[in-house]
């Protein structure tokens, strides 16, 4: 099969069009089956809940070329129940699981020209999008809903991929409240973090750390993915937090960990505790693992990795996740599902 003419080295983490994308449509107590459309603009009405009043959710999984060609998806079961608690919660209608797992290796098979190649770096990032698309003033949940899937080959999410970032945490801004919805995937979260991430990037940082909104004391997470460190004494630790996005990535990388020897502790990581770090990372399906150089908080700058090199125990646990992913390492979790490119 011949691939789409793309530097797949070059690859940025942004939008490109495919081939295709799917649409479901929810109506009448029914979800429909899909529409494939090639043109990547959506129509819906102006007066949609999800324009307005934030009836939105999405994903973001990963999909990588296997060693024998065909694709192969990473814990797309995950994606799928997130985004149904997701929906559960702002009062929308979800997917059921089964049916967006074949979306998904629908979409795949339509597009599988853009799937870079194996040991490219790239991989084919699914974007699942949940509207909330009943015209109506009144706020309340919609009636009807569809989900979008579509797909774009990306890079590395922060530039340089496994290159150490630095980190400023801002007091000033919440991403999330407590009780609020800042453990799902709700778009709103997203539009809540671009003030503290414009903030971090205009002063020269990556990335922001939050803490929590209630203490203003515990590390939460970071803008677009969770936080780990791997302290002094050899633990894995990893906040534990109401108000932070139950990490696929995250998960893996805990059992991967235990597996490796380490303790691994999920709890409450109070901000003074940076001085105990040895290496840090934010980990997420896009991110993976990006190693944290530094963390600077109220003017003064921790730095975790001097040499600006990713650290011994970070580098295990990419290498290991990221074969998993490859299909390059035994599998022995059964995170993978293969995905066969010839059926329709
Ligand atoms: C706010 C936030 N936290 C954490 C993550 C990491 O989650 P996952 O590993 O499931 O991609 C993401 C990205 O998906 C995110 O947007």
């Amino acid at each position: 099969m011949k691939k789409a003419d793309i530097n797949w080295a070059e690859l940025p983490f942004a939008y490109m069009k495919t081939a295709c994308h799917l649409e479901y449509y929810f109506k009448d107590g029914k979800w429909s089956e899909a529409k494939v459309v090639e043109d990547d603009k959506i129509t819906i009405s102006m007066a949609s809940t999800c324009l307005h009043y934030g009836q939105e959710c999405f994903e973001g999984i990963k999909v990588f070329e296997a060693p024998n060609g065909n694709a192969l998806l990473f814990r797309g079961e995950q994606n799928a129940r997130r985004m149904i608690r997701t929906a559960n919660k702002i009062l929308m209608e979800p997917l059921p699981e089964k049916a967006f797992l074949d979306s998904i290796y629908k979409l795949v098979r339509l597009n599988k020209q853009y799937i870079p190649p194996a040991g490219s770096g790239a991989s084919l990032y699914i974007r699942p999008l949940l509207l909330g698309v009943s015209g109506m003033i009144g706020v309340k949940p919609s009636k009807e809903y569809m989900f979008v899937i579509f797909c774009s080959p990306v890079g590395p999410y922060f530039k340089g991929g496994l290159k150490p970032i630095k980190l400023l945490v801002e007091e000033t801004i919440d991403r999330a409240a407590p009780d609020g919805i800042g453990d799902v995937k709700a778009g709103g979260n997203y539009a809540a973090g671009l003030r503290a991430s414009k903030k971090a990037h205009d002063l020269g940082y990556n990335e922001v750390l939050y803490l929590d909104a209630r203490y203003k004391r515990y590390i939460d997470e970071s803008g677009p993915a969770n936080f780990f460190a791997i302290t002094k004494d050899g633990k894995y630790i990893t906040p534990k937090s109401d108000s932070i996005l139950p990490s696929v990535t995250n998960d893996s990388l805990m059992i991967i960990a235990k597996d490796m020897g380490l303790t691994v502790e999920r709890r409450q990581v109070d901000i003074a505790e940076v001085s105990t770090f040895a290496e840090a990372g934010c980990c997420g399906t896009a991110a993976v693992i990006s190693p944290v150089e530094s963390i600077t908080y109220r003017n003064e700058t921790f730095v975790i990795s001097p040499n600006s090199e990713v650290g011994p125990v970070s580098l295990k646990l990419y290498n290991k996740l990221t074969g998993i992913q490859a299909g390059t390492e035994e599998d022995k979790y059964g995170w993978t599902r293969e995905i066969s490119l010839d059926e329709k």
